[in-house]
């Protein structure tokens, strides 16, 4: 199974990121629904590993944060972009959070990157050389503030590819611990 581990944003906040969506040649946007900010993507993992990834998950203890976002950006830089994403703003409860799942998923054998964890929302996937209009929306306010959300737990994800695209399922929620 192709796995992922993330926090849902909720549904009128997806909205409103999807909503920064502008013309930008060879841009592929991440749909409304998928959005989602990864804490960790295990990649292919073997169904009998499963359970003990879902036990590992749930001995973890993480405090529920307010999570708010920044401005957008794009990977691995400007002059050849990949990835245009949403920052989040940096908080240590998300911070602790991401590095208690990775230990939890090392923990179970599952391979993890050495690089440090860079909290951002995929808004889409580029292609081509930086244009005009990925120069806008990088440089533009945002038309429209993105409200904070609490994160109050966190979800493994199944990911199936098909010929129309990545098909997202959540398997599993973990609640995070309340102030
Ligand atoms: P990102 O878009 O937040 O960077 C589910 O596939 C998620 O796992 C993707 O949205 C992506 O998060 C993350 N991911 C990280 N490495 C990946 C890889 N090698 N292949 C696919 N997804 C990856």
């Amino acid at each position: 199974m192709r796995l992922f581990i993330a926090i849902e944003i909720p549904d009128d906040l997806k909205k409103t990121i999807a909503d920064l969506r502008a013309d930008i040649p060879g841009a592929r946007w991440v749909p409304e629904e998928q959005i989602h900010l990864t804490l960790a993507f295990l990649g292919e993992v073997e169904e009998t590993v499963v359970e003990q990834l879902n036990s590992a998950l749930a001995g973890i203890h993480a405090t529920e944060f307010e999570l708010c976002f920044s401005s957008t950006g794009c990977f691995p830089k400007y002059q050849r972009p990949r990835v245009l994403w949403l920052g989040v703003k940096p908080h240590p409860h998300l911070d602790e959070l991401a590095a208690k799942v990775r230990a939890a998923v090392l923990s179970c054998g599952i391979p993890q990157e050495e690089r440090p964890f860079s909290a951002h929302i995929t808004l889409a996937r580029l292609k081509l050389l930086p244009s005009r209009e990925l120069e806008a929306i990088l440089e533009q306010p945002q038309k429209q503030r993105i409200h904070p959300f609490r994160a109050r737990e966190f979800i493994l994800f199944q990911s199936r590819l098909t010929q129309q695209g990545a098909v997202h399922t959540p398997l599993m929620s973990f609640p995070l611990a309340a102030v």
